[in-house]
């Protein structure tokens, strides 16, 4: 068995993992694991751009991160944690210059300032960017980075499951994914940076890399997953491949239409109209959809014609090149068609009430970017503020744990005693799928991503969640006897995609349990059977984790309230 050692290991090299990884090379030895090289990481697609109150357009020149704080809070529904939300907003002017003085290339105004576009639900044009690709120039920013300090990087190493002593961690078990090996990291401190888990859906924005593995892991290893129901659709994602539409082309001035001509948003946020909130946008397209007002009863327009070719070819070219290239359409001549899908995950690794705000209940072991639930995000997350999270709290556990100084770990024995249980039970679990009769992983997969997207979509009933949640159920137990095609161990996809399943119907579950629990409307979660928000009862975090006999059990966690008053949203 190969074991490695270092003073942290990372898993996950998107934007969090890697801000991390660089704030703690300055002093100690850093393994970043990773399933696919790191700029393959998802966060290379994001688009739009990265929120910060600089104020640098004239429109946005009252702007100030408390106004960014409260503009987040309020899109939240109220249910982010404050303490969160304000620190994030008070680092992000910080943040943005940082990157800009680490090379990243942003689009700039005529002054040569960095340039800054309007979002949903801002106040103020806040969003910077480069072009529509600024995931893609800031995680080059930060790997070139990581590089320059020589940052270890292990890549096509899967994440199988957390190491503990108690509650203690003390590593993780990995699969060297081209020659088939266990590897464990030894560590007393473990950051999961693992993205979000879009993937147990079908319909999505999300990689197919997307699948959850370290909100998996956690969860077998005890960390409740927190807010698993808040699931955030993206208003715009194209017809047919749900490949993403920034919300920057409707930040540039692009209009929603249905079937009959009609700019509905005017009707349905009157103010903000297509720069409400995605939860908002969101049912509103849904809603033309269902009520026979979309195009072929799935989808509605997107119109950016009047922008004109220059301003589309200058500040959306990929967004011109996918609707060409995947619709066959031309944004400077024609409408694009587009229609809701599942983007982001508010929800994620519970951290606790009482400690940092990247901590969980398992001493030595963090969360940061959509993996975690920190909650900045609350019942439904502005645009703009994911990249924005990854880098500021990427930075903030790397801080944090320098300053807490390493941990000791328990004496060696016990570690290679634990050790040796995790690989015991892993290698039970692959020679079973090596000769099951079951069925395919893939076959499994589609069934989670249907019943998800049918069942737990952008409007919810407790009839279709029970449905969902039983759906699940099943598949867990058609699970149990999953065949993995081949018994080899170099490049097995087949074995990986089953490990990934493994994570994601665990997810699964707790989305449609939680989504059942939470008797309510908020932000991104909307019952048609409890159409309001329910302050007395349900302005809690849920933490939802496995007993012992294997059901789901939900508690809940207060959540940190502050300098904003409760109120009604109203855009
Ligand atoms: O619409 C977008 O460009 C996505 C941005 C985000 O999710 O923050």
């Amino acid at each position: 068995m190969k074991i490695e050692e270092y003073d942290v290991v990372v898993v996950g090299a998107g934007l969090s993992g890697l801000r991390a990884a660089l704030e703690l090379s300055k002093h100690w030895k850093v393994a970043v694991v990773s399933k696919v090289h790191p700029i393959r990481s998802h966060s290379g697609a994001a688009q739009g751009g990265i929120n910060a109150a600089l104020g640098n357009t004239e429109a946005g020149q009252d702007d100030s991160p408390e106004k960014h704080a409260y503009d987040t809070v309020y899109g939240s529904d109220y249910l982010a944690d404050q303490d969160a939300v304000l620190l994030m907003c008070e680092e992000a002017p910080k943040i943005v210059v940082e990157f800009e003085s680490m090379g990243a290339p942003f689009s700039r105004l005529d002054s040569g300032l960095i340039a800054q576009r309007p979002f949903g639900g801002a106040g103020f044009p806040r969003t910077c960017y480069a072009a529509d690709r600024t995931g893609h120039v800031l995680l080059h920013t930060l790997y070139e980075q990581c590089v320059h300090k020589n940052v270890q990087f292990f890549d096509e190493f899967f994440l199988i499951d957390l190491i503990k002593i108690d509650d203690q961690i003390t590593g993780i078990l990995t699969l060297n994914m081209a020659s088939g090996e266990l590897v464990i990291f030894r560590s007393g401190y473990v950051i999961l940076a693992t993205g979000g888990f879009g993937r147990t859906y079908k319909r999505s924005t999300n990689a197919i890399i997307n699948t959850g593995d370290g909100v998996g892991a956690a969860f077998r290893a005890g960390v409740p997953i927190q807010d698993g129901e808040f699931v955030q659709f993206h208003p715009t994602t194209l017809y047919g491949t749900n490949i993403l539409i920034t919300e920057g082309a409707r930040g540039e001035g692009g209009l929603l239409y249905n079937n009959l001509g009609e700019r509905f948003m005017l009707d349905v946020a009157p103010n903000a109209k297509e720069l409400a909130p995605r939860d908002i946008v969101a049912r509103a397209i849904d809603t033309e959809i269902r009520e026979g007002r979309g195009f072929e009863d799935a989808y509605v327009h997107l119109d950016l014609t009047h922008l004109g070719a220059e301003r589309i070819r200058e500040r959306l070219p990929g967004i011109r090149e996918i609707s060409i290239y995947f619709a066959g359409v031309d944004p400077i001549n024609e409408p694009i068609p587009v229609q809701p899908g599942q983007h982001y995950s508010m929800g994620g690794i519970g951290t606790k009430f009482d400690g940092d705000i990247c901590e969980t209940m398992l001493s030595g072991l963090y969360v940061v970017g959509e993996t975690a639930c920190i909650s900045v995000h609350g019942a439904n997350r502005l645009g703009g503020n994911s990249l924005l999270e990854t880098a500021v709290f990427g930075r903030h556990v790397g801080k944090l744990m320098l300053e807490k100084g390493l941990p000791k770990l328990p004496e060696e024995i016990r570690v290679m005693a634990s050790e040796e249980e995790v690989i015991k039970e892993i290698e039970e679990l692959l020679e079973k799928w090596d000769n099951s009769l079951g069925k395919k992983p893939f076959e499994i997969q589609e069934a989670m991503g249907i019943a998800l997207d049918t069942k737990v979509g952008v409007f919810r009933t407790e009839d279709e969640l029970n449905e969902a949640y039983e759906e699940i159920c099943r598949l867990q137990i058609e699970f149990k006897n999953v065949k993995v095609s081949t018994s080899k161990r170099k490049f097995n996809f087949g074995l990986i995609r089953t490990l990934e399943l493994r994570n994601m119907l665990d997810i699964a579950e707790v989305t449609a349990f939680s989504a059942l629990w939470r008797k309510e409307s908020r932000g991104a979660h909307s019952r048609i059977d409890f159409p309001n928000r329910n302050d007395e009862e349900f302005l809690v975090h849920s933490m939802v984790t496995r007993d012992e006999e294997g059901k789901l059990i939900v508690e809940t966690k207060p959540v940190k309230l502050g300098q904003f008053e409760v109120k009604e949203r109203v855009y």
